[in-house]
């Protein structure tokens, strides 16, 4: 991509601030500059790279592949009307999504509220670099989501799906009538997959996080079982950190015959 297009998709409003000096950044020709002059350039390939001394993550390119598969099946779009449905009563100017993977749901939402600006920020350059090839359109970001390139109070909504939350960070970077939408696995959740692993989940403790950090103003499950030819059921089982380290027979992408995409969508706000 020329630099100055994958400029244009950045907000060029001052909302960013730097990840190692914590000072206001400002868009200066390719680059973002801090106040101390840390500089980050914009990367051609449509991203900017905000972590210093990175490490490549267990989040690698085939997860990332495989999810983009499943994704592009549409086996995850009940979930992401759910959260446009939410997003409708809100006035969005800036709405990140923290640990956006291949940013399926960025796409889809920037498809129905065209005027907002979705960020995708993840720690994994293989995740940003799978969003960027197929997106010209929005601002994704190389960042950790426990310090986010960001100042305080700029943004209407943080979206913070299947991934770690940091809820002093989230807070901070949150307008005070920000919203968190936090989306969490239920014990249903890929309940095919944890039986052939024997594995159990319930989600009571990060339920229980959620409400010591945060005031939750609405709960709901949403929840579609799918049957499963064979490339899908290979896709799912490589689209999950559940097979993290496990070796995926094909005995098990066989047995795998119907999927269950069961999670919580919680919104909350700010306790203070
Ligand atoms: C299970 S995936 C979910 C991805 C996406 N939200 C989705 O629902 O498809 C978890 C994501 O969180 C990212 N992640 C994990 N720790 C992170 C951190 N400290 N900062 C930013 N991203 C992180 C991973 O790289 C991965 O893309
Ligand atoms: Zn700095």
């Amino acid at each position: 991509m020329k630099i100055e297009n994958v400029i244009k998709k950045f907000n060029g409003d001052d909302i960013y601030r730097c990840p190692k000096c914590s000072t206001n950044c400002k868009i200066n020709n390719i680059s973002l500059v801090c106040e101390n002059n840390h500089s980050y350039d914009f990367s051609k390939k449509g991203y900017i790279h905000l972590i210093s001394n990175y490490k490549p993550t267990k989040y690698s390119e085939s997860l990332f592949s495989a999810r983009k598969f499943v994704f592009s099946n549409g086996f995850y779009e009940h979930i992401a009307y759910e959260i446009a449905s939410i997003l409708k009563d809100y006035n969005l100017i800036n709405v990140l999504d923290v640990g956006c993977g291949e940013g399926y749901y960025i796409k889809f939402l920037k498809n129905i509220f065209s005027n907002s600006y979705f960020y995708g920020i993840d720690n994994s350059k293989d995740a940003i670099e799978c969003a960027v090839k197929d997106d010209k359109i929005n601002p994704y970001m190389l960042a950790n989501l426990s310090n986010l390139p960001f100042r305080d109070n700029c943004l209407d909504v943080i979206l913070n799906i299947l991934t770690p939350a940091n809820y002093n960070e989230f807070f901070r970077v949150l307008k005070d009538d920000g919203i968190l939408i936090k989306i969490i696995p239920t014990e249903n959740y890929l309940k095919e997959i944890r039986q052939l692993l024997s594995s159990e989940y319930n989600n009571e403790d990060i339920i229980n996080l959620i409400e010591s950090n945060c005031k939750v103003i609405s709960n709901k499950r949403v929840t579609k079982t799918f049957l499963l030819n064979e490339e899908e059921a290979e896709n799912f089982l490589k689209m999950t950190p559940l097979t993290f380290s496990k070796n995926v027979s094909e005995d098990i992408i066989k047995k795998l015959k119907e999927i269950t995409i069961e999670l919580e969508i919680i919104v909350a706000v700010n306790k203070k």
